[in-house]
């Protein structure tokens, strides 16, 4: 089988397609043969050697595939054989065989594409898991930062179609054109949102980095901070000194890794984005995806977010 590894720590150049012998699912788990794969800015970090649970170069980046189940080990049902699935390894799935833990499969609706299963994936896990933590609710009022980025665009669509007033932070006059169109109440650029925005019941933060400070400051009493990625960089302890100022305000901050959420949890978000995923055939929601045999750096299919339907009712556009 064919596989993407990081041959070194670096640049691009330094990720290979490769021949590799299949994997054997051991006991508790399962191979599941990939007919699309996600990319995140998780696996650019882990090809730089940035990411502390890569395990290392040889090894394949990758945390979520959609397939279906070729074989099980010792311990896992033989009915799972042929179930199509989106799968969560623990990295290594970039490969057109993956191995994954069987509690961390989760079951694929028939109308749902492989690519917009992966375009959905961890991203609206995240974002879904995040969301459901600090209690959202129809009329709060969510700030989102990264918006244009794989969580952001789905917390944006998540949230919206909980009933919230999304604010989305972003870069750019499309990706602002494209978050309002998706749900967002309204949008504010990036360098704007700490000065713009106020007292907010929900903060959903991809971003971290230097700024975080400044957007800690931002929940209203008793509001939540989610903060569950650093796509500008990981903040510094002295900014998370900013939660102990606001100690009368009593606010929470999640540090919140889809890592720590037990397996029914994952099972039963899955279930509730899979509710709200509509036709998806909305060919305008559809962009990065690219064919497996591209070759080194694009064996995969980026993930983005796609098309939503609000408990069946009027969907809600994503991209
Ligand atoms: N918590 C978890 O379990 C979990 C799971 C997967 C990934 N992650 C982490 O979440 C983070 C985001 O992942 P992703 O796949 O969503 O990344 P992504 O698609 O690259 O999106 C990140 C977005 O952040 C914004 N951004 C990037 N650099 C910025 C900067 N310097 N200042 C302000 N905004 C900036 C951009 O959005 P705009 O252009 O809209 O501003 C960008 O699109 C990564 O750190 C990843 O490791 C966490």
């Amino acid at each position: 089988m064919r596989a993407v590894v990081v041959e070194r720590y670096g640049n691009p150049a330094s990720v290979a397609v490769v021949e590799r012998l299949g994997p054997e699912p051991a006991a508790g788990e399962v191979v599941v043969r990939a007919e699309a794969m996600g990319v995140g800015y998780v696996d650019v970090m882990a090809s730089r050697g940035l990411y502390a649970y890569f395990p290392g170069p040889g090894s394949s980046p990758g945390l979520e595939i959609a397939g279906v189940v070729e074989s099980t080990g010792p311990g896992v049902p033989p009915e799972l054989v042929g179930r199509r699935v989106l799968g969560l390894p623990a990295f290594g799935g970039l490969a057109e065989l993956v191995t994954v833990s069987a509690d961390r499969v989760l079951p694929l609706d028939d109308g749902v594409e492989s690519e917009v299963a992966v375009a959905l994936g961890v991203n609206a896990l995240v974002a879904e898991i995040g969301l459901r933590r600090a209690g959202v609710d129809a009329g709060r009022r969510v700030l989102v930062r990264g918006a244009g980025g794989g969580i952001g665009a789905l917390a944006t669509q998540i949230a919206a179609a909980h009933g919230a007033r999304v604010t989305a932070v972003t870069s750019g006059p499309d990706r602002a054109r494209r978050l309002l169109a998706s749900g967002a109440t309204r949008t504010v650029g990036r360098d704007e949102g700490p000065a713009l925005e106020r007292d907010v019941d929900i903060v959903v933060d991809p971003v971290g980095g230097s700024a975080l400070a400044d957007h800690l400051r931002l929940p209203a009493a008793n509001g939540h901070y989610v903060l569950c990625g650093a796509a500008a960089g990981a903040p510094s302890g002295a900014d998370l000194e900013v939660v102990m100022e606001m100690f009368h305000s009593s606010p929470t901050l999640h540090a919140f890794s889809l890592n720590s959420v037990a397996p029914a949890d994952l099972r039963a978000s899955w279930g509730r984005v899979s509710a709200l995923v509509g036709s998806g055939r909305n060919p305008g929601c559809r962009r990065g995806a690219l064919p497996a045999h591209r070759g080194t750096g694009r064996a995969a299919r980026r993930r983005t977010g796609r098309r939503l339907r609000q408990g069946g009712a009027a969907p809600v556009r994503a991209f």
